[in-house]
């Protein structure tokens, strides 16, 4: 086809191929030029849990749970978490117990039919703060405080970037303004974020004496919020390391066997003999 052109319409169509190219190779890049996000990325911490056989570090997810009950858990819901799941992670059984029975639920019929309230159990799972998404809503100026049992998970960043919404609270910069009800956070999505600053120094005393500074304060919470979305972690690098090794026996056992079965093959001469 393009064979058939004469040499003059050959060269208009590899100049408009070129042209098409080109302006398709500018505009690319003015877009990956002007596009920037409105927001700021959370800078990768250096968090103790980050190497490929690091444990997450267990007294900080205590502390951390110490802080989402004293500050967090009153406008946000951990539904996904039962009493029962602290066990041997933070606390003892005998500590969960007590944990549980602080507080009351709601439970029922009895035999008459009618509800009655009963302290925890272990196998309750951690109480709401608002009894649905509209309390919630209205009790917050309107934002809804999401269900923080997967939000490690759930945003991009995981401990980075709650650690980093934690402590990033600052003014506007000039020339921005924020409705009444909502706070500048550089690292929320779109800057403006319905939640007040939750966390700032002393805001309450670590039961092991650890001093309660705004940045330890957060660095437990991003923990604590990071075992939650992922309680399995520890175990996981233990079959991680598990299967490193197993694996490495398996292939010097498979090489071993592999030699012996084609030695035969590797080994043999074939030879044409011709009819005589
Ligand atoms: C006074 C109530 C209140 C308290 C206390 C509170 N929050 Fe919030 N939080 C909110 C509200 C409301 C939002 C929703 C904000 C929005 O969507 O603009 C929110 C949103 C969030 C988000 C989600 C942000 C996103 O990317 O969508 C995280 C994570 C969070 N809070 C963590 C915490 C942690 C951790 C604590 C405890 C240290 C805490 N909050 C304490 C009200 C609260």
């Amino acid at each position: 086809m393009f064979a058939r052109l004469s040499r003059g319409r050959k060269v208009l169509l590899g100049a408009l191929g070129a042209l098409t190219a080109g302006g398709a190779g500018v505009v690319t890049a003015l877009h990956v030029s002007v596009s920037a996000d409105e927001f700021v990325h959370p800078p990768p911490l250096k968090w103790s849990h980050n190497g490929l056989f690091s444990a997450l570090d267990h007294k900080s997810i205590r502390r951390g749970y110490q802080v989402y009950r004293q500050v967090c858990s009153t406008c946000h819901s951990m539904k996904y978490l039962a009493f029962r799941n602290l066990i041997g992670v933070t606390h003892t059984e005998e500590e969960a117990k007590a944990i549980a029975e602080e507080y009351m639920f709601m439970d029922g019929p009895d035999e008459e039919g009618n509800m009655f309230e009963r302290p925890g159990k272990l196998s309750d799972y951690f109480p709401r703060p608002y009894e649905n998404d509209e309390q919630a809503r209205a009790a917050n100026a309107g934002s809804l405080p999401p269900d923080l049992s997967y939000i490690a998970l759930a945003r991009h960043g995981g401990e980075d970037y709650i650690f980093a919404l934690m402590t990033g609270y600052c003014d506007p910069p000039a020339g921005i303004d924020i409705r009444d009800e909502l706070y500048y956070n550089p690292y929320f999505p779109g800057a403006a974020i319905g939640m007040a600053p939750p966390l700032y120094n002393e805001i309450l005393e670590y039961e092991d004496g650890t001093p309660a500074t705004l940045g330890q304060l957060a660095k437990d919470v991003s923990v604590f919020l990071r075992w939650a979305s992922e309680p399995e972690h520890d175990q996981r690098k233990r079959m991680g390391m598990k299967m490193l090794m197993i694996f490495t026996l398996l292939i010097g056992a498979s090489y071993y066997m592999k030699r012996h079965k084609w030695s035969v093959m590797k080994s043999r001469k074939i030879a044409y003999r011709p009819p005589n």
